[in-house]
């Protein structure tokens, strides 16, 4: 069984679903500017950064230009709208079973570390009670480059101390997935596997499983891990 002396986590779709709230504030803001904005739409915000989405809501208004400042008071106005929606967050909201695992992962004396490209992270930890789960956090507020940059890692990791290779990463995104790997990590793809193809396993969420059973999976597929996906649990 691999060993790991630390695992990361990112937080929006992975720990919890973070994305209707998102959905409601850019689709007030669209509506401000004129227009609605569709589910399928808000699917293609998912792990933009607030500056890419509002650059997309602005395409599909037929917004062709903007300032600089006139941009960032808009995405502060989402933005004031996103923090009251998720300081309401409750903790029945944390995704079925991500608990049990936190717990199992402290009581084996793995460390638990947070890394967020939102500056929201900790509202959100805080209104779920997840913030006592974690040793370290890192947040929007800490990381300047976007991923795939492996940034948001290593940061967490440096914080504990810790090498790369020492370290299991979580992660729901495509970019996510490779910040991880090309920072030297292990990762796991949270999600759908269709997304999650590059990452050494895939798990669809963390309901029954346990850290020791996925440890060991980690442990087969690196015998495989030229395979792409050979590891889908
Ligand atoms: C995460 C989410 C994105 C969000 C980004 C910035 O990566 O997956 O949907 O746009 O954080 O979040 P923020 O709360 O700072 O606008």
């Amino acid at each position: 069984m691999v060993e790991f002396k630390s695992c990361i986590f990112n937080l929006d779709g992975v720990l919890v679903n973070t994305a209707k709230y998102h959905y409601i504030a850019w689709r007030r803001l669209a509506n401000e500017w004129g227009f609605d904005l569709s589910p399928e739409q808000h699917e293609q915000l998912r792990w933009l950064s607030r500056m890419e989405s509002l650059e997309k809501v602005m395409e599909w208004g037929g917004i062709t230009y903007m300032t600089e400042a006139e941009k960032l008071y808009w995405a502060d106005v989402k933005n004031s709208w996103y923090i009251q929606l998720v300081s309401g967050i409750k903790p029945e909201e944390v995704f079925p079973g991500v608990i049990d695992f936190l717990l199992a992962l402290r009581a084996m004396g793995v460390q638990r570390a947070l890394s967020s490209a939102s500056g929201n992270a900790r509202t959100v930890l805080i209104s779920t009670g997840l913030l006592q789960h974690f040793e370290v956090v890192t947040d929007g507020t800490q990381i300047r480059k976007n991923k795939p940059h492996p940034e948001s890692y290593m940061v967490p990791a440096a914080a504990m101390g810790l090498r790369p290779s020492e370290c299991l990463v979580f992660d729901d995104a495509p970019s996510g997935i490779d910040a991880a790997l090309i920072g030297g990590f292990s990762v796991v793809g949270v999600g759908e596997p269709q997304w999650l193809h590059r990452a050494r396993l895939v798990v669809p969420g963390f309901e029954n499983l346990s850290p020791q059973h996925l440890f060991r999976k980690i442990g087969a597929a690196q015998t495989h891990e030229l395979l792409p996906g050979a590891g889908i649990l």
